[in-house]
C-alpha cells in the first residue's frame, strides 16, 4: 500500500481524517473512531440500515492508510468461510501426485502445511503483515455459537489450528462489527468492544452528506429534499427512508433535471425514498398534500 498507516493524534484530526476520505462523522463517531484507534478495542455499530454503518469501516480504511478485510455475515456462517479450511483438492491432488517411494506420514506432514490452508478473512486480518481494519458486517445474522468464537478471537488474537499450532496476531487491528440490530447480541460481546450508535442524522448533516454525493444537485433542491426526507421518517412506516435513499433520490432528481421539488415531481420519484405499497399511500397522502399546499417551501 502507498499510504503509511496512520496513529490519529487526536479526535479532531480523526473528523478531518474520515471527512477527507469522504465520510461526515458526527461527533460520536469520531470520538469511538478515536478510541478504537487509540486503545485497540473492536467497535460494535449499531442502527438501522442504510445510515453508515458499513461505510465507516471503509472510510477508515481509506484515511488510516490500511486494507480492509470484510467478513460479511450470514445465517449458517461457519468457522471454515470465516477462519480458514483447508484445501482438500490440492490436498488430494498432492497425495495423487505421490510416487509409492514416500510413506504416508510424510505426505501427512506435508499436506497439513501453510500451503495447504485457505485463509478466510479472520485469519487473514490476523495474519496480515500490516496492520489492517477488519470490518465484521451485520453480526447479528449469524449464530450465538459464531459469536462465541469471534470473542476468543478478539479477546486473544490468535487462532490455533490443530494441525499447524498456534498462529499469533503479528499486528493488530481496527476492528468494526455492525449490527442492523436484528436479535439483541451476548452481552459478553458487548462488554469487549466500544459501542456506537448510528441514527438517522439531523437535517444539517443529512444537507451536507446529500451535497457530498450530488454535488451538482442545486442547493434548493437539496435543502427541500431533506426536510421531505425528515417528514417523510416522521410517519409510521415499514421502512423509513435512511441516508442511502437520500442520496439515491439526489442523484435521481439531478438526473431528472429537477429544479424544485414539486408535488409531481414528489409523486414520480418518491418510490427512490420509499419501498413499501402500504408506505407509498401513507407518504403519498400525507406528504404529497403538504407540498401541494406549500408550493414555495416547506419552512
Ligand atoms: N456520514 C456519512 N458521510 C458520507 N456518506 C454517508 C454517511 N453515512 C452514510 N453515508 C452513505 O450512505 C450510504 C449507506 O451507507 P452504508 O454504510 O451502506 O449503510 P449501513 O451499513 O448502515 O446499512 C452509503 O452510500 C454511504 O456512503
Ligand atoms: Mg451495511
Amino acid at each position: 500500500m502507498s499510504v503509511p498507516t496512520l496513529e490519529p493524534g487526536s479526535i479532531d484530526e480523526v473528523a478531518a481524517g474520515l471527512r477527507s476520505a469522504g465520510y461526515l462523522p458526527g461527533e460520536s463517531t469520531a470520538l469511538v473512531s478515536y478510541l478504537a484507534t487509540r486503545l485497540g478495542k473492536p467497535v460494535l455499530v449499531e442502527g438501522p440500515a442504510g445510515v453508515g454503518k458499513t461505510e465507516l469501516a471503509k472510510a477508515l480504511s481509506r484515511y488510516l492508510g490500511r486494507e480492509l478485510v470484510r467478513l460479511q455475515c450470514y445465517e449458517g456462517l461457519d468457522e471454515a468461510k470465516a477462519l480458514y479450511e483447508w484445501n482438500y483438492r490440492k490436498q488430494l491432488l498432492r497425495i495423487q501426485a505421490e510416487s509409492d517411494g514416500t510413506g504416508w506420514d510424510a505426505v501427512q506432514d506435508d499436506i497439513f502445511g501453510e500451503e495447504f490452508l485457505l485463509a478466510r478473512p479472520l485469519m487473514r486480518a490476523i495474519a496480515a503483515e500490516e496492520p489492517v481494519v477488519l470490518l465484521i458486517d451485520e453480526i447479528d445474522k449469524t449464530d450465538q455459537e459464531f459469536e462465541a468464537m469471534l470473542l476468543e478471537l478478539l479477546s486473544d488474537f490468535q487462532i490455533t489450528i490443530p494441525e499447524l499450532g498456534r498462529i499469533e496476531a503479528r499486528t493488530h487491528p481496527v476492528v468494526l462489527l455492525t449490527s442492523n440490530n436484528t436479535r439483541e447480541l451476548t452481552e459478553a460481546l458487548k462488554r469487549r468492544c466500544l459501542y456506537l450508535w448510528l441514527d438517522y442524522p439531523a437535517t444539517e448533516q443529512e444537507l451536507e452528506i446529500v451535497r457530498l454525493h450530488a454535488p451538482e444537485l442545486p442547493e434548493a433542491v437539496a435543502v427541500r429534499l431533506v426536510e421531505v426526507i425528515a417528514m417523510v421518517r416522521e410517519l409510521d412506516l415499514k421502512k423509513p427512508p435512511s441516508i442511502a435513499e437520500s442520496i439515491d433520490w439526489a442523484r435521481a432528481l439531478l438526473l431528472l433535471g429537477a429544479d424544485d421539488l414539486t408535488p409531481e415531481v414528489f409523486t414520480q420519484t418518491m418510490s427512490v425514498i420509499v419501498k413499501h405499497r402500504t408506505d407509498l399511500d401513507t407518504v403519498a397522502e400525507r406528504v404529497g398534500v403538504k407540498l401541494a399546499k406549500t408550493p414555495a417551501g416547506l419552512r
